[in-house]
């Protein structure tokens, strides 16, 4: 991949921080957004990305991030959706406020920041989007009506946004991973040497763009292959 201008939304720990790593690493230019700030600090001072201050759910701190980008880097090529958290409950005890308020992170955020970079992208005539869904889009599950049905968004906005923007030569790509070793919900369950880790979704990340051009990878799940090894 020649050198490229990447956005990564959520890179201050877990599988954001792993790309920006990997980007950098591969010699690519990195803006990065967290919330918190020691966290984004210590990714910036370990990979010499640029990193911000700026929650996805709020539009005025996308359209600062965008403003970064362009005064940093020119511009972007690469845009990762990454950011996301997840509330659970099951229904007949919903917080619906507490739902609301994940899909502005989740879906609302992935959604306006995206349309901030868009013209950007079209105007370069190439680009990519990679948006962070789930296997939990792919498959309903307990106490997840909140969190699957976001992720379960993020797969159909990628659908259309693929219809809307391949005649631009715009790459989306969406990646749902399963069950990953971070800190994402307390990181309950997760504990096992044999399930993913954020460096894996990032390295099918880099494969995935990696791709000649003229090749789309619409949607790809990614499992650990044998998470029932004794550790
Ligand atoms: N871990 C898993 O098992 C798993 C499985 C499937 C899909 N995913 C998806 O993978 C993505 C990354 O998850 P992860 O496991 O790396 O989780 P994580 O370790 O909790 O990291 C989440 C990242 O998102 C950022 N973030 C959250 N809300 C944000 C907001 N409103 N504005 C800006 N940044 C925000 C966090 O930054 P701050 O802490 O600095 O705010 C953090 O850098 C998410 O989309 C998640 O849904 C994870």
């Amino acid at each position: 991949m020649d050198q490229r201008r990447f956005l990564v939304t959520g890179g201050s720990q877990g599988i954001g921080a792993a790309i920006v790593e990997q980007a950098r690493a591969a010699g690519h230019a990195v803006v990065f957004t967290g919330r918190n700030e020691p966290l984004i600090d210590a990714v910036a001072k370990k990979t010499g990305a640029h990193g911000l201050r700026a929650d996805v759910s709020v539009s005025a701190d996308n359209a600062r991030t965008v403003d970064a980008c362009r005064d940093r880097m020119g511009g972007v090529d690469v845009l990762v959706n990454n950011a996301a958290y997840a509330y659970r409950a099951e229904i007949g005890a919903m917080d619906v406020d507490a739902m609301r308020k994940m899909f502005e992170t989740n879906v609302f955020g992935l959604v306006d920041i995206t349309n901030r970079v868009v013209p950007l992208l079209k105007a370069g005539g190439a680009g990519d989007i990679v948006n962070i869904a789930s296997t939990s889009g792919m498959k309903g599950a307990p106490a997840a009506t909140a969190y699957a049905g976001s992720k379960w968004a993020v797969r159909g906005i990628s659908q259309c946004w693929q219809a809307e923007l391949r005649p631009h030569g715009i790459r989306v790509t969406c990646v749902c991973p399963s069950e990953v070793q971070t800190h994402f919900g307390g990181a309950t369950g997760r504990n096992n040497p044999n399930k993913l880790y954020a460096a894996d979704i990032a390295a099918t990340i880099m494969a995935a763009l990696d791709m000649p051009r003229r090749a789309l990878w619409p949607e790809l799940a990614v499992f650990a292959t044998n998470p029932w090894k004794e550790t």
